[in-house]
């Protein structure tokens, strides 16, 4: 079956791969290419694939720097429709040779957009709509062939099409769930502009990552890094589906789990028929970080004993193979791509040595993100448990206890994160937050206990809500919750004086604190 696909070219926006994502949810295939594709591979591509459409993502470029992203403008000539979303909106422009520079003011953040022409990929909205914008250059004219949809007080030119090609572009990210009705305007492109059919199922990803893990390992072995999150939970049965004993789990307890952790993930997948070896390396981890301080070398560290460990449980196995669960979000954030930024090192992506010994490693889950991966999960018949689990970084611990790793400073965080789980999950808001834990700042602080004065730790509780962790809000939890949390940490952990609520939402800050 030939699916239609809309293609995105990606230009090293932060949420380019929402935009592939927000595709695939609509029931329509979606593939991110790099910018500079060439017209054969796309045509192989379209032997594959019904394209019926392309999409310019966004960028941290300018269009006239010399070293701008540019794209074959041959493509154009495939009279396919064509949607330009912030950078790509400019690059269209820019082409057609409209005039394209710096705003007088930079919009990050919520705009709202005067609809002129309700037409195309704008049919059906408001006059006026809340969108989502982020950039520092705009469209300040287009050439006579092109018309104006729309535009903001600091941009003339916040939406446009061709007046005879299906070509538009969008100032704004319809992708980023704040614009309003966003979902509405890439329908309007997939299937009023594109005439997409709705043909691509989320069980078709699942026999294309099977497929995948098959031809990659052929017939040799694997170990995969079973940690007790979702991912990699869901990459373990995708590989073992593909190569059943061939592959052997490994869960390493590195010593910053969560209380009772290794039993959890003991007890989930003996129902299931998969090697499972439980590794307990707690004090080499400890060993090699003690006295490191820097974030960055912290999960570089761990990443790299991490790696270690799985070759020695490898050639235990007999594996030349290494799969992991990592998904989309933990590699933009490493910044794998030329065009973007790196924000921090993930441990299961750009955390790895260069030396290593695996003949390759394989990332079934790499494209998806973590609601998606959920809706697999529910496919692939995981427990509730793993399903809405929230998140837990690969490091765990380790980059939630601030400054120096001890096994005491860790056992504090570890008693913390207990108590807000618990008191969470009694508020019943445990399915409204994307993630809710502790933090063991480096801060001290004086308290009094009993009429005496002491002088301990501050521990920061941190939830936030979020749809895919690239940007996140602070949850607004009831006082009297975190007046509860608050009260059994300090009465429950005595080396702990005061308990504080971070309120900054991603960006600026990112969820973990390290
Ligand atoms: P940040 O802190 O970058 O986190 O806003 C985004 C999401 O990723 C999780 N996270 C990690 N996951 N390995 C992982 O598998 C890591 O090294 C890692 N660091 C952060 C974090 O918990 C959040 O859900």
């Amino acid at each position: 079956m030939r699916y239609d696909a809309v293609l995105v070219l990606d230009f090293g926006g932060q949420y380019c791969h929402l935009i592939g994502r927000r595709i695939r949810e609509q029931g329509v295939y979606s593939e991110i290419l790099p910018h500079n594709i060439k017209t054969e591979d796309f045509k192989l591509l379209n032997e594959k694939f019904d394209v019926k459409g392309l999409i310019l993502s966004g960028g941290p470029a300018s269009v006239y720097d010399a070293n701008a992203p540019k794209v074959d403008v041959k493509i154009f000539d495939f009279g396919l429709p064509v949607l330009g979303l912030c950078y790509g909106h400019q690059l269209i422009a820019h082409l057609a040779g409209g005039k394209v520079g710096p705003a007088k003011r930079r919009e990050y953040g919520v705009a709202y957009v005067t609809i002129d022409k309700p037409v195309g990929v704008l049919k059906g909205l408001n006059r006026m709509e809340k969108v989502w914008m982020s950039h520092s250059d705009i469209v300040f004219s287009v050439p006579p062939e092109f018309e104006v949809l729309a535009c903001t007080e600091n941009c003339p030119v916040a939406a446009f099409r061709h007046k005879e090609k299906p070509i538009y572009g969008l100032q704004w990210h319809p992708e980023v769930v704040h614009t309003e009705k966003g979902i509405q305007m890439l329908r309007n492109f997939l299937f009023e502009v594109c005439q997409c059919k709705a043909n691509w199922r989320m069980e078709d990803l699942i026999g294309r990552m099977i497929e995948e893990v098959k031809a990659e390992v052929g017939e040799g072995k694997a170990i995969i890094a079973l940690s007790g999150g979702i991912d990699s939970s869901v990459a373990t049965v995708v590989a073992a589906k593909a190569i059943g004993d061939r592959l052997t789990a490994v869960f390493v307890d590195h010593g910053f789990m969560r209380e009772k952790e290794p039993e959890f993930v003991k007890n989930i997948f003996k129902r299931f028929k998969i090697n499972l070896v439980m590794v307990n390396a707690k004090e080499r981890f400890l060993k090699r970080l003690k006295g490191v301080v820097d974030p960055e070398r912290k999960r570089k560290i761990i990443g790299e004993e991490f790696i270690r460990v799985f070759e020695e449980e490898a050639e235990k196995a007999g594996a030349e193979y290494l799969i992991q669960g990592t998904i989309y979000p933990d590699r933009i954030e490493s910044g794998f791509r030329k065009f973007s930024d790196k924000i921090k090192t993930h441990h299961n992506v750009a955390g790895l040595p260069t030396r290593i010994k695996f003949k390759k490693i394989v990332e079934p889950l790499r494209d998806l993100y973590k609601d998606e991966v959920r809706k697999v999960a529910k496919v692939l018949g995981l427990p509730e448990e793993i399903v809405f689990r929230q998140p837990f970084p690969g490091p765990g611990l380790a980059v939630r206890v601030a400054g120096e790793l001890t096994e005491k400073k860790v056992e504090i965080a570890r008693k913390a994160d207990k108590i807000i789980r618990e008191e969470i999950e009694k508020s019943g808001l445990k399915r409204k937050l994307w993630q809710y834990f502790a933090v063991l700042t480096d801060t001290k602080a004086t308290g009094v206990k009993g009429d005496a004065r002491t002088y301990g730790y501050v521990v920061a509780i941190r939830a936030v809500e979020s749809r895919e962790a690239m940007t996140a809000s602070f949850a607004r939890i009831p006082y009297r919750v975190l007046e509860k949390i608050s009260t059994r940490i300090t009465n429950e952990i005595p080396e702990v004086v005061r308990v504080v609520y971070d309120i900054t939402h991603k960006p600026p800050a990112t969820i973990e604190w390290e």
